[in-house]
C-alpha cells in the first residue's frame, strides 16, 4: 500500500466529504512526493507498470526527429528552433531525439534547443542522468510547467507530447434521464468508493461537443478532462509559429466516447494488467482516453489550426522505419536482429501500437492549405 498517498487522500476526503475523480487521480499520480509519477521507485519500462512507446526501439525517437525536421523546413529553417516536449517521462524520447539530430544534421543541430516540461523532480532527475550519459545535457532547459518558458507568444518550434494527455486528471460523468450525473469517490472505512451525485461544475458537460453529447443514452457513461483544455491552450499561446505534435491513446469524438461498452475509458494499470481505477491509489497508473476533437476546438481558440488526424503507424511509416527494417531484414539469421525488428514492428502495426496510438499535428502561423500533402505523417500509405 502506498500508506501516503492513501493518507493524503483520507485526509482530503475527511475535509471535503467527496473528491472528483479528477482530485483522486491527481493526488494519486501527481502528490509530490509520493504520487505514483512522484515516488522513488520508478514505473515506466523494465519492471514497470508499462512500457511506452520510446522505450520500446530508439527507431520511435528517430522517426519523431524526422518529422520535427520537416516542421523546421516547413517554417523556413529558423534559429532558435524550440523542441519542447511536455511529460518526458525516464527521457528517452529526447534523447532519441537528439541523437539523431545530432548525427545526421549539422545546421538543424545548431538551431535546435530543446525544453522539458515536467511536473515531476524524481523524473526529471532521471531525465538529467539519462541525457548526461549521452552528453546531451547542454541542449536541455527544465521547467516544472508550461507557465515557466521564457517567450511566451515569441517562440518558434514544436511542443510534443508522447501519451501526456491520457495521465491528466478527468471527471467521470453518466447521462442519467434528461441530465447528467457525476460519478465521485468516498470512503467506506480504508476503502475508497464511487458514489454518485450532481455535476461538481455544469459546464463540464459541454466539454463533450453536442452532436456526441446528442446520441448518449440514459446510463451511458463518459470522462472529461478540463485539463486537457488547459495545456493545449497554454501551448498555443507560447508559440509565435510553429507545430504542436500530440501521440496518445484516443480518438475524436463521437467514437471515443463510445469505445468501451457504456464504460468511460478510464483505466489503472499494475504490472502491465488491468486493475479498478479506484484500487491501490499511488501504486497504480491511472489513464484515460483522449478526445482528440476537445483539443482541436480548443486549439482553435489560441491560433491552432488542425493540420492532420492520423496513427502512429503512419507517423513511424512516413518517416522511415520500414527502410530502418529493411536494413535489418538483410541481417535475417542474426537473432538478435530478430529481436530488434520484432520491437520495432510492435510501434507500427497496426494490431499493435501502430494503430492503438493516434497522432494529432496543429500548426499557427504558418499556411496550412496544402501542408498536409507535404507531411511525412499525412502522407504515409501503407502497401497493400
Ligand atoms: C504516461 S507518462 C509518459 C512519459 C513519456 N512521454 C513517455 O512516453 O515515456 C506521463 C508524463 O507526463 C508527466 N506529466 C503529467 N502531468 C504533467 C503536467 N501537468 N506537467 C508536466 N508534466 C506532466 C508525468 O510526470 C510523466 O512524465
Amino acid at each position: 500500500m502506498n500508506q501516503v498517498v492513501v493518507d493524503a487522500l483520507h485526509k482530503q476526503l475527511a475535509e471535503a466529504g467527496k473528491l472528483t475523480f479528477a482530485e483522486f487521480m491527481a493526488t494519486a499520480l501527481y502528490h509530490p512526493t509520493a504520487g505514483y509519477y512522484n515516488r522513488a521507485e520508478m514505473t515506466i519500462g523494465e519492471g514497470g507498470d508499462f512500457y511506452t512507446s520510446p522505450m520500446v526501439h530508439p527507431i520511435f525517437g528517430a522517426c519523431i526527429a524526422r518529422q520535427v525536421h520537416q516542421f523546421w523546413v516547413a517554417l523556413g529553417k529558423p534559429s532558435p528552433f524550440l523542441v519542447l516536449e511536455m511529460g518526458a517521462g525516464v527521457g528517452q524520447l529526447a534523447v532519441d531525439l537528439l541523437q539523431t539530430v545530432r548525427e545526421a544534421n549539422q545546421e538543424f543541430w545548431a538551431a535546435l534547443t530543446y525544453g522539458i516540461v515536467e511536473q515531476g523532480a524524481q523524473l526529471r532527475e532521471r531525465q538529467r542522468e539519462r541525457l548526461e550519459a549521452r552528453d546531451l545535457l547542454k541542449k536541455v532547459n527544465w521547467y516544472d510547467s508550461l507557465d515557466e518558458v521564457p517567450g511566451a507568444g515569441e517562440l518558434v518550434g514544436v511542443v510534443l507530447t508522447n501519451e501526456l494527455f491520457d495521465a491528466l486528471p478527468v471527471h467521470r460523468l453518466g447521462k442519467s434521464g434528461d441530465g447528467y450525473v457525476e460519478y465521485y469517490v468516498a470512503a467506506d472505512g480504508e476503502r475508497f468508493v464511487e458514489a454518485e451525485g450532481p455535476l461538481s461544475d455544469p459546464a463540464l458537460v459541454e466539454l463533450v461537443d453536442e452532436a456526441t453529447r446528442a446520441q448518449f443514452a440514459d446510463g451511458e457513461r463518459f470522462a472529461v478532462c478540463p485539463a486537457a483544455v488547459d495545456v493545449i491552450r497554454a501551448m498555443g499561446n507560447l508559440l509565435l509559429r510553429g507545430f504542436v505534435l500530440t501521440i496518445d491513446y484516443g480518438d475524436l469524438a463521437p467514437d471515443v466516447h463510445f469505445q468501451h461498452k457504456r464504460a468511460d475509458g478510464v483505466r489503472g494499470f499494475y504490472y502491465q494488467k488491468l486493475t479498478e481505477p479506484l484500487e491501490r491509489p499511488g501504486e497504480q497508473d491511472l489513464t484515460a482516453d483522449v478526445d482528440f476533437s476537445l483539443l482541436v476546438r480548443s486549439g482553435e481558440s489560441v491560433g491552432l489550426t488542425e493540420v492532420g488526424f492520423t496513427t502512429q503507424m503512419n507517423l513511424l511509416g512516413g518517416n522511415g522505419i520500414l527502410q530502418k527494417a529493411h536494413e535489418l531484414r538483410n541481417k535475417r539469421f542474426d537473432l538478435m536482429a530478430d529481436a530488434e525488428m520484432h520491437r520495432m514492428l510492435t510501434l507500427f502495426l497496426p494490431q499493435s501500437l501502430g494503430d492503438v496510438f493516434k497522432v494529432l499535428i496543429q500548426a499557427k502561423g504558418i499556411q496550412t492549405a496544402g501542408l498536409a500533402e507535404r507531411l511525412n505523417a499525412l502522407r504515409f500509405k501503407l502497401e497493400e
